[in-house]
């Protein structure tokens, strides 16, 4: 196989493969591309649903998101939908998957089905170099420092999505997530630090107080959105993105209003996450 930077800092776009007949030797090979840099695209790929499960269930066990609908006769697939009278999306936020959850989701694989005449991106920024770009003082200050993420302010009955048109498509009734990871965690793959706070879901900041959490993480968030940390995967029919959780964040571009879009991600389930 063979990479190519897809950006400077984010991103590498893996050639010569077909994911749905990768050899043993090569899922090892893309294991530690995974690892190193984050998020992997793939062009051309012929990856019907039951291979989409196949080649996920090659990296570990799954784990099904509880507010997406499923694919017909695939539960363990979910569909990321926005239909042409929607004006919300799903994802349309920084955040990274599952980060609610005790043991967040590792990564996620998402397939192309239907994509828009033009537009509905996937942005992409590297949580590695966002670390690495911090100021001294301020990664002295985060090292240590654990932060709750929750699902409830986005999907819970009360949440951002029920006060929007992609609410009903929801399961919003689902179980709220809630969990405490470290700010800044040690990779467990690639041992490199990486920063685990997301402006999506992470609540606060714990042993602050709210207003305290809010200008420190509104510092970082910042910090991080003047750095070259980014990419614009833009989709092509038969692409994949194949991105890590802990080391990633993601953002669906909605800029497709009356347009329909449809993907279909599979989700692979985590562990607990370790302070750097
Ligand atoms: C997601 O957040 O998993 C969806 C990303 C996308 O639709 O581009």
């Amino acid at each position: 196989m063979k990479l190519t930077p897809y950006s400077e800092n984010c991103g590498m776009v893996v050639q010569d493969v077909q994911l749905a007949k990768l050899s043993d030797d090569e899922i090892v090979e893309l294991r530690a591309h995974f690892a190193e840099h984050g998020v992997l695209f793939f062009y051309d790929q012929d990856l019907p649903p039951a291979e989409h499960l196949r080649f996920a269930k090659r990296f570990g066990q799954l784990v099904v998101n509880r507010f997406f609908q499923p694919v017909e006769n695939f539960p363990e697939i979910a569909q990321v939908r926005k239909e042409k009278s929607q004006t919300t999306n799903i994802g349309g936020a920084w955040h990274t998957d599952h980060s609610y959850d005790q043991e967040p989701a590792m990564g996620s694989i998402l397939v192309a089905r239907e994509l828009p005449a033009a537009g509905g991106d996937t942005r992409f920024a590297n949580m590695y170099k966002a670390w690495e770009s911090l100021p001294d003082d301020l990664k002295v200050q985060l090292e240590g420092l654990q932060a709750e993420h929750s699902s409830s302010h986005v999907y819970g009955k009360e949440g951002y999505y029920a006060a929007t048109d992609l609410g009903e498509s929801l399961n919003l009734e689902s179980e709220v997530g809630e969990a405490v990871h470290p700010v800044v965690i040690r990779h467990p793959d690639s041992g490199k630090k990486a920063l685990y706070v997301n402006p999506g879901l992470t609540a606060r900041i714990l042993g602050m107080s709210r207003q305290e959490s809010h200008e420190l993480l509104t510092r970082v968030y910042t910090l991080v959105d003047e750095t070259d940390v980014y990419c614009d995967f833009e989709w092509q029919p038969g692409a994949v993105a194949m991105w890590d959780n802990r080391s990633t964040w993601h953002n669906a571009n909605n800029d497709y209003q009356g347009d329909f879009r449809l993907l279909h991600r599979v989700t692979l389930a985590g562990a607990p996450l370790e302070a750097a």
